[in-house]
């Protein structure tokens, strides 16, 4: 956490040392606690880059699902924008206008009935576009259940437990009990029939993950809705859904246009995605839009003055950078379909090559193969014994490679697996050199006695794809 450090300026802490090439300045400067006085610009641009050239190289790593390229046009105008503050409208009419033509395209990207009567926003990212998802989602439940003189104090939402943390985070701080189905043999996600087992009157939505953290395998929105269309029809319950489209949701429309996940389903409430995954954004934006008015109850909005009129805002943050949205409608406007279908279809392509390959080296075995978002997991074969998914993640670190170990939740608590996120700028001849790499690891592990790493050594890199806290199931 970066609130703690081991050692504190004044109890023996070394402090920076600063190149004695800038001479003019003091040698050294305290690393924990505020300087007393100036540096100058120079010095102090250099002692941070140097410093930050020992973080991990962003295009070896395989880990993070969040872009780790843009444009140098796309990153021109970032700079451009670098001052302005998305919430002030008023004062930046034209970055709040791209926002909106945003929401209009992927409200058409993703089928709306009516692109005019939906409504949407940018966030900071996926887990802010959930939570806000999450609450439209529970305020709907609150009003109905009031309306009909019902107790609205213990709302439930239903989900896999392979949602990504967010999902446990707004059900934590939102006070709604998560009701996760455990995984069951070959099934990693969530099932129809088990979503609909924990629905009761108390539901406020089913999220459906259209790209799960842990595998990257789309869940079956259509029959999810439709199993709750039974469901209605048979008890009256209405349980919406919100589709946790991280990743998915700017894949689908461009490579899957037949997969039916997003508006065409009427039980699709409410979509999020991160413009900064394969939205192609540097970090720092999201996406959340709601079917229409109805979706996003009124008191969960904002006013705020826009050109002496009034906009409505949705949001957890207040102030918050334009640069990133700027960045969005820049991709949208350069890539267009077309384009957007090239790139991830280059990313599946690159995706389902290594997972082929990986699977043909012997010890491993693909739980998925990088069709649907262009991620795969592997898991080391149950008959080789002499090293784990552990020690593989650890021996490519060596070579600079960001690969996550980590362990499934209930209940397959028993299987471990490694991770690949295939992104733009991640082509086959980067996938060539990383197999290359894989086969000498491999030529190594292979010849030790035991596994030297377990479950305890999981990197902590695996993007939210952590064992849940709470239990699954109904509490
Ligand atoms: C399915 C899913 N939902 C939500 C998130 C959180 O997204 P963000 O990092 O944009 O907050 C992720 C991140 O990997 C994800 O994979």
């Amino acid at each position: 956490m970066a609130l703690k450090h081991p050692r504190t300026a004044g109890d023996g802490s070394r402090d920076l040392e600063v190149n004695p090439v800038f001479s003019r300045e003091p040698l050294t400067i305290p690393r924990y606690a505020l300087p007393a006085g100036e540096l100058d610009p120079g010095t102090a641009y250099q002692v941070v880059h140097d410093e930050l050239m020992l973080d991990g190289n962003a295009r070896l790593n395989l880990a993070t699902f969040v872009s780790t390229w843009a444009e140098p046009e796309a990153v021109r105008l970032m700079a451009e924008c670098a001052e302005k503050n998305m919430i002030d409208k008023d004062e930046y009419p034209r970055t709040a206008e791209l926002e909106m033509r945003c929401v209009h395209m992927l409200a058409r990207l993703w089928h709306a009935e009516d692109p005019r009567r939906t409504v949407g926003c940018s966030t900071t990212g996926s887990s802010e576009a959930a939570m806000l998802g999450g609450l439209a989602l529970k305020r709907r439940w609150q009003a109905r259940r009031r309306a009909a003189g019902e107790p609205a104090d213990r709302p439930n939402l239903v989900m896999g437990v392979n949602v990504q943390i967010c999902w446990e985070k707004f059900a934590n701080y939102f006070e709604v009990e998560p009701r996760y189905v455990p995984m069951e043999g070959d099934r990693y996600h969530l099932g129809a029939r088990e979503a609909v087992e924990l629905c009761d009157e108390n539901t406020i939505g089913v999220v459906a993950v259209l790209g799960s953290t842990f595998d990257g395998s789309y869940e079956p929105v259509a029959e999810i809705a439709s199993a709750l269309d039974d469901l209605e029809q048979n008890t009256g319950l209405d349980v919406p859904i919100h589709v946790d489209g991280a990743s998915g949701a700017m894949v689908a429309p461009f490579l899957d246009p037949g997969l039916h996940w997003d508006f065409r389903l009427p039980r699709v409430a409410s979509i999020n995605t991160s413009g900064h995954k394969y939205g192609l954004v540097m970090p720092g934006v999201g996406w959340a839009l709601w079917r229409d008015e109805d979706a996003l109850p009124d008191d969960l909005v904002f006013h705020v003055n826009y050109l002496g009129g009034d906009m409505p805002t949705f949001a957890l943050n207040f102030s918050r950078p334009g640069a990133q949205v700027v960045a969005q409608y820049y991709n949208f406007l350069r890539l267009g379909f077309d384009g957007y279908r090239r790139v991830q279809q280059t990313c599946r392509d690159v995706a389902t090559r290594l997972a082929s390959e990986i699977g043909r080296l012997g010890p491993f075995e693909t739980l998925t193969d990088g069709s649907d978002i262009p991620v795969f997991a592997f898991r080391v074969r149950e008959d080789v014994r002499n090293f784990t998914v552990f020690d593989v993640s650890a021996a490519l670190r060596e070579s600079g490679w960001l690969v996550p170990a980590y362990t499934f939740p209930e209940n397959r608590t028993d299987l471990a697996v490694l991770r690949v996120v295939v992104r733009n700028g991640f082509g086959h001849d980067l996938a060539d050199l990383f197999l290359d790499d894989l086969r000498r690891v491999l030529r190594r592990l292979g010849s030790q006695r035991e596994p030297q790493r377990g479950a305890d050594d999981a990197t902590g890199f695996a993007h939210g794809a952590e064992p849940k806290k709470t239990r699954p199931g109904k509490t």
